[in-house]
């Protein structure tokens, strides 16, 4: 098998249409629109109807990609969803995407990597074309967030959105010489599970009459713990992605970072020395949609101009596990 360029050809997005906005919140929890604003930079999030689970958001965010790309379902080889929201936890909701896709030629696989988890698809996506083995490998990342919000805590129900963003990674021919994928630096923490976590509903805590009473199946978070490792470990891995390759932050053209909470974002561009117009902020419209934030933060970019052939693209993540990573790419159209 000869070795390959991994290249991103295509980006599609979907985002629910129904919007929640804080001042929608401020009837449903005791919060209100200028805490939510100052503290997190959120301003409205999408919301799936009754009946959208995350494979449907998924298929409607690859559909868009390939048909950006002009590829058929049967040109896909491997799909990879990136979720912590399955449709349920088994059969992988790659799975049931192969099957609504109708991409007859396709293997894949569920990642869980919470956050995270689009960085380490396209890591996996980048390395399964890099080798030879496969031309063309979708990566989803979707998460219905909604389903797993207690809508009666105020510190996380007001964070959390839902959405998906695929991206398609191909082999690149010799006109691509000099695009694509760069580099990448992950790190997992298990240390941290227990400050960002779903407790019931695996093997550990199976569901039950009390794990529903006791409201186990939504997100907890100790959100200053997770803020505060997150604005840590979101610089370390970046300086240690660019240094590593020979690039200062004044060579990124645009940082497409995680969206948890502006604060999060602006503290690590700050710290990088980056200027405003070299970070992609967007959790104004979308909040935090988990393993959907980087395409849909690109997508927005692409819109605005900001994001063109041969730029050096810095994406970064931390998530829930802990999980963390940042990788360098070289954006291909
Ligand atoms: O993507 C996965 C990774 N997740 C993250 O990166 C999230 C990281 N954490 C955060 O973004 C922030 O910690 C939060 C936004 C979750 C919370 O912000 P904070 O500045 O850390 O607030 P806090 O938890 O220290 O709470 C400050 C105050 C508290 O009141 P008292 O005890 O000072 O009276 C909270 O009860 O704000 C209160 N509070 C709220 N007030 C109005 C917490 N949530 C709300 C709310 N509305 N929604």
């Amino acid at each position: 098998m000869r070795a390959c360029q991994p290249i991103i050809t295509a980006l599609g997005c979907y985002a629910p249409p129904q919007v929640l906005t804080n001042f929608d919140l401020e009837k449903i929890v005791s919060t209100n629109n200028d805490w939510i604003v100052e503290r997190t930079g959120i301003s409205e999030r999408h919301i799936a109807g009754a009946g959208m689970a995350t494979s449907d958001m998924a298929v409607l965010a690859a559909r868009a990609a390939l048909e950006q790309r002009g590829l058929s379902p049967d040109d896909i080889d491997v799909i990879i969803i990136c979720t912590v929201t399955p449709d349920m936890l088994f059969p992988a909701t790659a799975c049931l995407v192969q099957d609504q896709l109708g991409a007859k030629k396709a293997w894949g696989f569920d990642l869980s990597a919470a956050c995270s988890g689009f960085i380490y698809g396209l890591q996996t996506g980048a390395a399964l074309v890099k080798s030879g083995a496969h031309r063309r490998v979708l990566v989803i990342g979707a998460d219905t967030m909604s389903r797993i919000l207690d809508y009666t805590d105020r510190s996380t129900c007001i964070l959390f959105g839902d959405g998906a963003g695929a991206m398609i990674i191909e082999a690149g021919t010799p006109e691509d010489s000099g695009l694509g994928f760069i580099d990448f630096v992950g790190e997992i923490d298990g240390s941290g599970g227990d400050f960002l976590k779903m407790p019931a509903g695996g093997s550990r805590m199976p569901a039950s009459a009390e794990t529903v009473e006791g409201r186990q199946h939504f997100v907890k978070q100790q959100g200053q713990q997770v803020f505060k490792y997150a604005v840590r470990q979101m610089f370390d891995l970046c300086e240690t992605v660019l240094s590593r390759n020979g690039f200062t932050p004044k060579d990124v053209a645009l940082m497409i970072p995680h969206q948890a909470n502006r604060r999060i974002i602006d503290a690590t561009g700050e710290r990088l020395g980056l200027r405003p117009d070299q970070v992609v902020i967007d959790i104004g419209k979308y909040g935090n949609t988990t393993a959907a934030t980087l395409p849909l933060a690109a997508r927005d970019a692409i819109a605005d101009g900001r994001l063109k052939k041969g730029d050096l693209v810095m994406f970064a993540t931390v998530g829930a596990g802990y999980t963390s990573g940042a990788a360098l790419w070289r954006w291909a159209y």
